[in-house]
């Protein structure tokens, strides 16, 4: 289920080349293939079709022929994987996707919503191969797409601003974003900032569903490690994204 288009030579930072396929059921699932098979760390998968993609805590990802959908693969090179990389890489893509969207925010962890709709995902997994820790960014962008009401409330950048965007030029500005998103991660220290700036929760009451638990809390902040500081009656703690699952 694929079809090799063409590489693309794209940069020599984290990401190196893009390998461009028609068709892929998964492109997280055919980057852990291609890992195996021992592709080359910087390597960005993209299907121009996706037909069973793959989201957070073992949801679907509906996408169609003017979706973008793709997947990096990177060897990362500590034991572990760096626990605020997904946040991080989503306010990376923000900041370079706003200069199409200014409304773009970043749900935390990393969900791109504009005016309350969900805009983007990322899924972040990992694997070992050949004695390395491997880390795959998947992440699925409605572009061109009238999604309407699904499971989840979606919008694509299309309905917002009303302009048919080319996927190529999206892509190109979202690995921009995942650039940044590696340099914000290393550090760490822009990322409270940069989530009061955009993140669309803070001081605001949330739901949050833990180990089968729900219950009410205010989000006040975001630590360098990418934790979310909540408070409620019970005090003030910091939550790990794997932890919870947090709504409005
Ligand atoms: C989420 O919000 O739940 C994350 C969605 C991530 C979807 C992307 S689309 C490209 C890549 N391949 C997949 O199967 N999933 C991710």
């Amino acid at each position: 289920m694929k079809g090799h288009v063409k590489s693309i030579q794209w940069g020599k930072g984290i990401v190196k080349t893009i390998e461009t396929y028609t068709i892929l059921d998964s492109t997280n699932e055919f980057a852990k293939h291609f890992i195996k098979s021992g592709g080359a760390s910087g390597t960005v998968i993209w299907a121009l079709r996706q037909t069973a993609g793959r989201g957070r805590l073992g949801r679907r990802w509906d996408s169609d022929p003017s979706s973008l959908t793709f997947s990096l693969v990177w060897q990362c090179p500590d034991k572990s994987i760096p626990q605020n990389l997904t946040l991080a890489i989503g306010l990376g893509i923000v900041q370079s996707l706003e200069v199409c969207v200014p409304e773009i925010k970043v749900k935390w962890p990393n969900d791109l919503w504009i005016a309350g709709k969900k805009l983007g995902g990322i899924l972040g997994e990992s694997m070992h191969a050949a004695g390395r820790l491997w880390i795959i960014l998947g992440i699925g962008l409605n572009v061109n797409s009238s999604p309407g009401a699904e499971q989840e409330q979606r919008i694509s950048l299309r309905e917002v601003t009303g302009c048919l965007w080319p996927r190529l030029a999206i892509l190109d500005l979202a690995l921009l974003g995942l650039e940044r998103g590696f340099e914000l991660a290393r550090s760490g220290q822009e990322l409270a900032s940069l989530f009061r700036h955009y993140g669309n929760f803070l001081d605001r009451p949330i739901q949050i569903y833990q180990g089968g638990q729900v219950y009410r809390a205010i989000a006040r902040d975001v630590l360098p490690d990418g934790r979310l500081v909540i408070e409620d009656a019970r005090g003030r703690r910091a939550l790990l994204p794997e932890e919870i699952s947090v709504r409005f």
